[in-house]
């Protein structure tokens, strides 16, 4: 039994009381987590249920929060005039029509935007054109969603309210963005003490000390998520690559002859195994409740990457007492991959699916859902 695992429970005894701790007595990842609020495993809806509705958008969030995801997940930017808001790439093209409303400022970041002119933009034909099985008309005019109005839609079932998972993405280009991220959620309640009544529930991650999880690849961003929101959990994003866990080659795409990205991504690995765990360590030393290592998915992909979640890298991640939540799987094969190495809680683009391999199936379907929301 790893020693760090007998203080945490130690630690649960004294902030929980004696009561609440007996629950939670078990030593071991699952108790770590569940004495923090966090659903073990966790269902973590990857920019929302972003495979059947466009990504970060009203008609992704509402769906997943209406399956019964336990976190709705978002990438963090900020507006030339200093609005918050959900987009994952660091500029407009993919996921909007900045090509036809603004022609001259296309490739322009997000961050040269007021949001006034961010919310003129469609944020959703991209995806019925992309992904015609999946498309809904409905989805054509979708808007670009403040953190103000992602936090409403969390709040928005009584039946079910998921937490927020909060990427501070790419912060070195949002200098402050840490502080303003707290000021948001402080202004909004979600940095008071868990209602006890309700934070027991499966039901209610979003009343309970686990409501909020922040997370981030970057150091930098971690140590001033620690210095302004030290309560609140947080999670390191790990990838190998520039910036994060040094590879064993420097070989890079182009030189390596591979297909696809994800066949280059599934050959990468650390360094070596000390450079695996100094990042781990890194995470630990400055206050974050775990790591958010990448996968390596079986169908290969845009979100397939380097395989970060090897049995021995969990354990030493626990070992450390950290917990171990892995981005982006979307099949049960995969899903049974990484349960099977031992991660806590997995990223998924399909919440639904999810949801049913851990035998917590949604009371309505997708469609369902999507209908009931007005999609
Ligand atoms: O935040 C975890 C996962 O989302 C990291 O990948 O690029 O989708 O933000 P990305
Ligand atoms: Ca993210």
């Amino acid at each position: 039994m790893p020693a760090t695992f007998t203080k945490s429970a130690l630690l649960l005894s004294v902030l929980l009381g004696f009561g609440q701790a007996q629950a939670v007595s078990e030593t071991g990842p699952e108790a770590l987590a569940t004495g923090l609020g966090i659903p073990h495993p966790a269902v973590i809806a990857h920019r929302g249920a972003s495979f059947d509705a466009p990504e970060s958008t009203a008609a992704a969030y509402k769906l997943a929060r209406d399956l019964g995801a336990d976190y709705l997940e978002m990438d963090l930017q900020r507006s030339k005039d200093g609005v918050l808001f959900a987009l994952h790439d660091n500029n407009l093209q993919r996921t909007t029509d900045v090509a036809s409303k603004f022609p001259e400022r296309k490739d322009s970041p997000a961050t040269a935007f007021t949001m006034a002119e961010l919310k003129t933009l469609d944020a959703g034909s991209w995806f019925n054109s992309a992904y015609p099985d999946r498309a809904r008309p409905s989805y054509a005019g979708l808007k670009i969603l403040t953190l103000d109005e992602i936090i409403d839609i969390a709040q928005g079932n009584p039946l079910h309210k998921p937490g927020l998972y909060i990427e501070t993405k790419e912060a070195k280009q949002f200098p402050g963005i840490e502080h303003d991220l707290k000021e948001k959620l402080q202004d909004r309640g979600w940095l008071s003490p868990a209602d006890s009544k309700q934070s027991k529930s499966e039901l209610a991650v979003g009343q309970g000390p686990g409501k909020v999880i922040l997370q981030t690849f970057e150091k930098s961003s971690l140590e001033l998520l620690e210095k302004e929101m030290p309560q609140v959990p947080k999670i390191l994003l790990l990838w190998v690559g520039e910036g994060n866990i040094e590879p064993d080659s420097k070989v890079t795409f182009a030189e390596s002859g591979e297909k696809d990205k994800a066949a280059y991504y599934a050959k990468q690995q650390p360094k070596d195994k000390a450079e695996f765990q100094r990042w781990v360590d890194y995470a630990k030393a400055q206050g974050a409740i775990g790591t958010g290592p990448s996968a390596a998915l079986t169908r290969g992909g845009d979100q397939s990457y380097a395989d970060l979640v090897q049995p021995w890298m969990n354990q030493y991640t626990h070992d450390q007492g950290l917990l171990v939540h892995v981005y982006t799987l979307d099949d049960a094969v995969d899903y049974q991959k990484v349960m099977d190495a031992g991660v806590d809680g997995v990223f998924t683009n399909r919440a639904s699916e999810l949801l049913k391999f851990y035998k917590r199936p949604a009371v309505a379907s997708v469609d369902q859902v999507l209908k009931n929301n007005g999609y």
